[in-house]
């Protein structure tokens, strides 16, 4: 029986997690909790190894955690849950289908009816129109990506989990990706938890930007982002608002990593 408690889309409750076996002892994070509303972006950035995939991986179940409880839209997650969307760093597209029969891969395995309809509305939302045919090796990274953020959408998730997901783009190609999903994320309602070594990707996107202690991870501090619903990037960028919260988690993270 799943019981529901409280309205958080994502209820992380003092999870800690220790990975052990003879040769590996680590405590990977340490009492975080975090509650992510439903429709809310929510960005996690950390020093590297602090647990921030292994945050994402306690979400969707592929991990348990070892003490604490993680809830997604409403029940404890105790096994992999099939019911979300995930982004990785690589784009992980077969490499002998088209784009859009990656991007159908998401139906078949669910066994989902006449998702070709919902998969042409998501090529045009992410500007891959012209392209469905393309083999990955034939498409740019970034375009590799909208695949990937494509079968990641294709069954509606409420909840949609990335991990680094532009972190293998250049600087420009990042920026424009950070635009469309700014606007997928509008457009679609999806609550986002968002890992990125990027801060500007995450002032840009958040409504909140969580950044974590180095490991054993914790939630250092929770940083709330008040930017106009309207964000052309140049102008964002040049927003008082937005150096202001950059400079600060600069500042943190920098804390952080200082002996
Ligand atoms: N399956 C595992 N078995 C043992 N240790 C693990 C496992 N997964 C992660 N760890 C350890 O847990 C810690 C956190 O790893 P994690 O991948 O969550 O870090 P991260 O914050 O995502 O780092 P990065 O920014 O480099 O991706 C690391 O010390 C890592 O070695
Ligand atoms: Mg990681």
């Amino acid at each position: 029986m799943t019981v529901t408690v409280g309205t958080a889309a994502v209820e992380i409750d003092s999870v800690a997690v220790h990975f052990r076996s003879k040769k590996i002892d680590v405590t990977a994070l340490r009492e975080v909790s975090l509650d992510v509303a439903p429709g809310e972006f929510v960005s996690i950035v950390g020093p590297s190894g602090c647990g921030k995939s292994t945050l994402l991986k306690l979400v969707s179940g592929l991990l348990k955690p070892s003490s604490g409880k993680v809830r997604l839209l409403g029940d404890v997650v105790t096994g992999p849950r099939h019911d979300i969307g995930y982004v990785f760093q690589r784009a992980a597209l077969l490499e002998w289908r088209s784009a859009r029969r990656n991007i159908l891969l998401q139906a078949e395995m669910r066994g989902m009816p006449d998702a070709g309809k919902r998969a042409d509305e998501l090529i045009e939302m992410t500007g891959l129109r012209g392209f469905e045919d393309a083999l990955p090796h034939e498409l740019s990274g970034g375009m590799q990506q909208r695949v990937a953020l494509c079968r990641a959408l294709l069954h509606r998730p409420r909840v949609l989990l990335m991990d680094e997901p532009f972190g293998a783009l250049d600087a420009l190609t990042r920026e424009q990706m950070n635009v469309e999903l700014h606007r997928i994320w509008r457009e679609t309602g999806t609550t986002v938890l968002l890992v990125t070594h990027s801060i500007a990707e995450s002032v840009y996107l958040s409504n909140r930007v969580v950044v974590m202690t180095p490991r054993p991870g914790a939630v250092q501090e929770i940083i709330d982002v008040d930017l106009p619903v309207e964000r052309d990037y140049s102008e964002t960028m040049a927003l008082p608002k937005f150096s202001t919260a950059a400079a600060h988690i600069r500042e943190l993270l920098g804390a952080s990593m200082r002996p």
